[in-house]
């Protein structure tokens, strides 16, 4: 693997509650660490304190998807200011456990909010920063179910019910048909090892698109 591929690259993890991709995410952190690289691992909503704090008023406080997108928006503004773009200047990589696709599946797809005003805010919010790669970790909404169900007390989107999780399935698919090269679509319905496994070979994959384009 030629690490140095992976320099400045942004790659998010994505899926729905109970997909299991944290495990991942720790797991590529360590090893891309043990490797030498400068990693930036970080997390939406999230990754500064303002976007911290926002993040609590989004899991815990009910609010209309509108108000919702602009708090995921404001959050992300900060969260890119402040630290994902600064990182990927200075050559690190960044694992970011969610980002924009996110907001179209959980507040367009989930909550049925609609797209166009979300595309109008990604647009001015990202000034066309987008992942080089994402993550995509796929399970039906059943099998999350029953993975979350006993875990920590729900937050608010935990809490949804399956309809919601098929819709918010449905909105990750459809920024997976739109921009079909940045996403690598893994079964999460296997075992641990056996996810890693596709984990590693959607990262050799990109690193080989990323080393065809180079020359
Ligand atoms: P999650 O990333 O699953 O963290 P944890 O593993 O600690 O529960 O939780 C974040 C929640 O926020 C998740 O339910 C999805 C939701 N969310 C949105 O609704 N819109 C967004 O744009 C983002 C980034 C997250």
């Amino acid at each position: 693997m030629n690490l140095d591929l992976l320099r400045g690259r942004f790659i998010t993890f994505e899926g729905i509650d109970g997909a299991g991709k944290t495990t991942h995410v720790d797991a590529l952190e360590s090893r891309l660490r043990a490797a030498g690289l400068d990693v930036l691992r970080t997390r939406e909503p999230g990754g500064t304190p303002l976007a911290e704090t926002l993040r609590g008023l989004l899991l815990h406080s009910a609010m209309d998807a509108l108000t919702e997108s602009l708090l995921v928006f404001a959050a992300r503004r900060d969260h890119l200011q402040q630290v994902i773009e600064p990182a990927l200047a200075c050559g690190a990589t960044v694992l970011c456990d969610r980002y924009t696709d996110a907001t179209f599946a959980y507040q367009g797809g989930g909550r049925g909010f609609d797209r166009a005003v979300l595309s109008q805010l990604e647009a001015w919010v990202q000034a066309g920063r987008q992942p080089d790669l994402t993550l995509w970790f796929r399970l039906t909404p059943e099998v999350a179910a029953a993975r979350l169900a006993g875990a920590r007390q729900p937050d608010r989107f935990e809490a949804m019910n399956s309809d919601f999780f098929s819709r918010v399935d449905a909105g990750y698919a459809e920024r997976q048909a739109a921009d079909p090269a940045r996403f690598v679509c893994i079964d999460a319905d296997q075992p641990v090892q056996a996810v890693a496994d596709a984990v590693q070979a959607g990262l050799d994959a990109a690193l080989a698109r990323w080393s065809a384009a180079r020359v």
